[in-house]
């Protein structure tokens, strides 16, 4: 058994897996569809956030190449490998872009060759880390990312992973701080909503059986991640709604994409 596959832990959900069984991916153990289905009848529209998510990525990905002109990504939390990951929509863009995945779970790691293979003129790499290790994220990205020109930060469904709310708005704060002017914050969390009481029964039943706990933030609270930044139209928003191709239904998946001065 290599160090990785000792490292994967099938005994109890993980986030990354439930994630791909709920986006149709195949990566993922009976314990993870499992908790996945019981989920689903708790909260019948969650597997819809995941789906939501993911096409959020491709459009916010899409805005930052064509409108904003960014060649650089750093996608912390990325997932396990799906259709259209960051890299694959920015080099239809750009082919030159470059892009560095970071993430802490090892079935991500296990599969990341898949997210290693991009165009000829582009690059991309892979870390795996912990998205509180900043400066041990910031000094890998640069290996491949030239941190004095704009960055996309991509950090979709992740931040919820950093229970205390200062630590969680201070990481996201760092990770700023540290990119140039003109670059992008892309972010989406789960949101607490009145009118969506039965996502909150569904985390809870996440966070007593799955892996790690996941905090929900308010709409309010999430955007407070983009202070100091211009906050693109629409706002933080449904994900299902940030410049949708077609009208959509709203998930409690909040999400916007906000520009460093
Ligand atoms: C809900 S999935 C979102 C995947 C992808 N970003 C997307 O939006 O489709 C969350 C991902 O974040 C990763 N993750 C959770 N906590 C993390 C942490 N502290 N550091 C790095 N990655 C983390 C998980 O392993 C998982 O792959």
């Amino acid at each position: 058994m290599t160090d990785i596959e000792a490292r994967i832990d099938t005994s109890r959900p993980h986030t990354a897996r439930i994630w791909n069984y709920w986006t149709g991916g195949k990566d993922n153990y009976p314990v993870d569809r499992e908790a996945g289905d019981r989920i689903r009848e708790l909260h019948p529209g969650i597997g819809a956030y995941a789906r939501a998510d993911r096409l959020f990525l491709g459009r916010a990905v899409r805005h930052l190449a064509e409108e904003a002109g960014i060649r650089q990504f750093l996608d912390i939390g990325t997932g396990l490998p799906s259709a259209d990951n960051t890299h694959e929509v920015a080099q239809r863009v750009a082919p030159d872009a470059r892009v560095v995945y970071v993430d802490n779970d090892p079935l991500v790691l296990a599969h990341a060759r898949a997210l290693l293979v991009g165009t000829p003129a582009g690059r991309t790499d892979y870390l795996d880390a912990d998205l509180r290790d900043v400066d041990t994220i910031l000094e890998a990205a640069a290996r491949t990312l030239d941190l004095d020109r704009p960055v996309g930060l991509m950090l979709l469904g992740v931040v919820i992973f950093v229970e205390d709310d200062a630590e969680s708005y201070a990481v996201v704060r760092r990770l700023l701080d540290a990119l140039a002017p003109g670059s992008h914050l892309v972010l989406s969390h789960t949101v607490v909503h009145p009118s969506m009481p039965d996502v909150d029964a569904a985390v809870a039943f996440w966070n007593e059986n799955g892996t790690p706990r996941l905090t929900q933030r308010t709409p309010e609270a999430v955007t407070r991640y983009f202070d100091g930044l211009e906050l693109l139209d629409p706002g933080v928003v449904p994900c299902s709604q940030w410049r949708p191709d077609a009208p959509a239904d709203p998930v409690a998946m909040y999400g916007g994409v906000g520009r460093k001065p």
